[in-house]
């Protein structure tokens, strides 16, 4: 499963990236609003860094204004996967940016009829909030689950990139599935490092290796 991790800010996907346990990148509005500067300059400097997959979401609501934002997005580099939300107007903008070559990012997927539309128009990626979902008391996994198995089904090409992951469980289930990409903050993407059973057994070894004769 790829791991991409869910943020707008260039110190976190350096971090990340560097380590090399990094396969992309998803941002939205929201995110690039906490970072104080404009789209165009984020996204060049996080292209920059090499990083395969970059989503970068439309703001427009109607289908020719996505078109506008979705051309104009692509351009800016090759990595760059245009986010479209899941709306009538998302679906008919998808189905024309798809047709141009576009990848599409289709996001905002919160029940399996939308990931099945998301798909017949040509959607690259379908992105459920599986988070978002869990706040609601409704199974956010499941979700995943029911894509998968559709996409299964019909020999779908679009991937699933499980989207609104909020802790390591979340990422362990996604991978046990068979989701294709799973999406995460940083703070979340830290903890899949670590455990503290390393960090015990790692002070062990070194306190033991200082015993051992030297010379
Ligand atoms: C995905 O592409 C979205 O940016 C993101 O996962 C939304 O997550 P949230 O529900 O934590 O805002």
């Amino acid at each position: 499963m790829q791991l991409f991790l869910d943020t707008a800010s260039v110190t976190e996907i350096k971090t990340m990236w560097e380590i090399g346990i990094l396969d992309g990148v998803t941002t939205n509005p929201t995110l690039v609003s906490k970072e104080g500067k404009t789209f165009d300059a984020l996204l060049r400097e996080i292209t920059a860094l090499g990083i395969p997959s970059v989503s970068a979401e439309v703001v427009a609501t109607d289908t020719e204004g996505m078109l506008r934002e979705g051309r104009r997005l692509r351009e800016v580099h090759s990595s760059i996967y245009v986010k479209i939300p899941m709306t009538s107007a998302g679906l008919k903008a998808t189905k024309i940016l798809a047709s141009e070559g576009t990848r599409v990012n289709m996001t905002l997927v919160f029940s399996p009829n939308q990931a099945l539309l998301a798909a017949k128009v040509g959607a690259t990626y379908v992105s459920p909030f599986i988070g978002r979902l869990d706040d609601q008391g409704q199974d956010g996994m499941e979700l995943v689950r029911e894509i998968v198995t559709i996409y299964r089904n019909y020999k779908v090409p679009t991937k699933v990139l499980v989207a609104s992951v909020r802790h390591p469980m979340h990422v362990v289930d996604a991978a046990k599935i068979g989701a294709d990409i799973a999406t995460m903050p940083f703070a979340v993407m830290e903890k899949l490092v670590q455990h503290p059973l390393t960090d015990l057994g790692l002070a062990r070894f070194l306190k033991d290796w200082e015993k051992v004769p030297k010379g």
